[in-house]
């Protein structure tokens, strides 16, 4: 296999700002500040993609410190939980694919403006794909062990970065 990027992910966050764990939800954004830059020669491929309200990103995870382990403690629950690797969306993993859903708000020539992401600006596009409604909306999907948190709404708050006061 040997994949090349199709484009850019512009977002305002760096390796020293931080990104999100997940990204937020798509009300909460600036519509402005989020877009994909595709390479011009897959501009074409852009035709009626706006047509959709959500999209998938598929994208690399070019700047990984941390090392692959196959149980870990997702931050974001403090460290309380361990967790097999691909029962987590850590960004540590054998082949560094990051996947995020997004608002889709618009496509003005190779650029697609979206809601936020929780990529650091500059991360290598791999793949867009349409989110489709009845095919891609699962409405019994549960939290997994997510669910067995005692303070599980909370804690959702801190994965997609939703600022709160407690
Ligand atoms: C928990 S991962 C989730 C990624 C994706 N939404 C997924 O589920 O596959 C998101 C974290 O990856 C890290 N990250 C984002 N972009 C990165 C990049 N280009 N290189 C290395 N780490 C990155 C940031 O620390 C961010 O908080």
């Amino acid at each position: 296999m040997n994949y090349q990027a199709i484009g850019t992910i512009r977002t305002p966050y760096t390796e020293v700002t931080g990104a999100p764990y997940q990204s937020a939800e798509p009300e909460e954004q600036d519509d402005r500040l989020f877009y994909v830059e595709l390479n011009d020669e897959y501009a074409e491929g852009l035709y009626r993609l706006d047509s959709f309200s959500y999209l998938y990103l598929l994208y690399h995870i070019d700047r990984l410190k941390k090392p692959c382990n196959l149980q870990i403690r997702p931050a974001w629950t403090g460290d309380r939980i361990t967790v097999g690797l691909f029962a987590s969306r850590s960004p540590a993993r054998p082949n560094s694919i990051g996947l995020s859903v997004v608002r889709l708000y618009a496509v003005e020539g190779n650029r697609i403006y979206t809601s936020s992401l929780d990529v650091f600006n500059g991360t290598p596009l791999l793949d867009i794909k349409p989110y489709i409604r009845d095919l891609d909306t699962k409405n019994d999907a549960n939290y997994g062990w997510i669910d067995d948190l005692p303070d599980r709404d909370h804690l959702m708050l801190h994965i997609k970065g939703v600022p709160h006061d407690y």
